[in-house]
């Protein structure tokens, strides 16, 4: 059977601990054996939504491991703008690849193209929802950064309403032991209801990120998601409603990591990147490192 990676509620702790092994064996294997192990094979980059590092690094991750990317980041150059559909376009371009890596506006987009397509199926980002290869090159950096993942506490800060990167690391962080969460955001930007667990005693909501900086290990910001208003003048008043900067980094544990998807706009200042708390740009590093260990592991290639 086909393996797709389309949202962390679909992944169990066993298939996680699978990929941050599959991402140790990448980071740690030489240019040259990882290029014979995708000889041949081809990716599909389906982007119907902008992006920068999702897409180039699962090209990058693709032709390290010695195959080929393909694909449109462009709609409005394919025939989706002459009223071609969704799903006649993932049978269309199946048959010019091995794999198919979907970022679309709307949710469910990867799921449907994975129930239709015989091809695995990446979800790349659909609409508010899931963002599942991002959830895992954050806890491959967090696991990086403390040497587990088990009792960490983190705090997501920012538009926990509308980032689909929280929604999936918000899930996944909590099939490891002791992990505890503060939920920081205006409370117009609040973790929707249906993803916050029954038995909530690991989780702590409020809007002050000062206090979330002086007891938490991780600080994970998040963009407020502009594209997602429905009213532009709300996403006016609420966007720069945090703004972290190497000053209010003074009262925080000594190891704290501020990690961040990017792209930032103003929630984090510049003057934070030379400080030792940093991680996001180790966060990109390790991108390219965990979709080859995806790829891997979705087209049957674990060496
Ligand atoms: C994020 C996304 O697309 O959801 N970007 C990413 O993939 N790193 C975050 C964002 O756009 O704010």
């Amino acid at each position: 059977v086909k393996i797709d990676l389309i949202s962390a509620n679909d992944l169990s702790r066993a298939d996680i601990d699978l990929y941050l092994e599959g991402a140790t064996w990448v980071a740690g294997a030489s240019p040259s054996e990882k290029l014979a192990l995708l000889r041949g094979r081809i990716l599909m980059a389906m982007f119907f939504e902008p992006s920068t590092r999702t897409r180039l690094s699962f090209e990058s991750a693709m032709c390290r491991l010695g195959g080929n990317a393909i694909g449109f980041s462009d709609v409005a150059a394919t025939s989706v703008s002459k009223g071609e559909s969704f799903l006649d376009t993932v049978h269309t371009v199946e048959n010019y690849a091995d794999i198919l890596v979907i970022r679309h506006s709307r949710e469910g987009a990867a799921r449907i193209a994975a129930e239709a397509s015989r091809l695995p199926v990446i979800n790349a980002g659909d609409g508010t929802n899931q963002h599942p290869s991002q959830t895992l090159l954050d806890l491959y950096t967090i696991r990086r950064f403390f040497g587990r993942l088990e009792g960490i506490r983190i705090a997501l800060v920012g538009d926990l309403k509308y980032s689909r990167t929280v929604h999936s690391l918000f899930r996944a962080l909590r099939l490891f032991d002791g992990v505890s969460f503060r939920l920081v955001s205006p409370p117009s930007l609040k973790m929707p209801d249906y993803l916050l667990p029954a038995g909530q005693d690991s989780v702590q909501q409020g809007s002050d990120l000062v206090e979330a900086v002086s007891d938490c290990d991780v600080i994970y910001m998040t963009r407020i998601q502009k594209e997602r208003f429905p009213d532009v003048v709300e996403y006016e008043r609420l966007k720069d409603s945090y703004r972290l900067d190497a000053k209010m980094l003074t009262g925080a544990k000594p190891h704290l990591k501020v990690m961040h998807p990017l792209p930032r706009v103003n929630e984090i200042a510049n003057d934070v990147d030379p400080t030792p708390c940093s991680g996001y740009f180790e966060q990109v590093a390790n991108g390219v490192i965990m979709r080859q260990a995806i790829l891997l592991h979705l087209l049957g290639a674990r060496p």
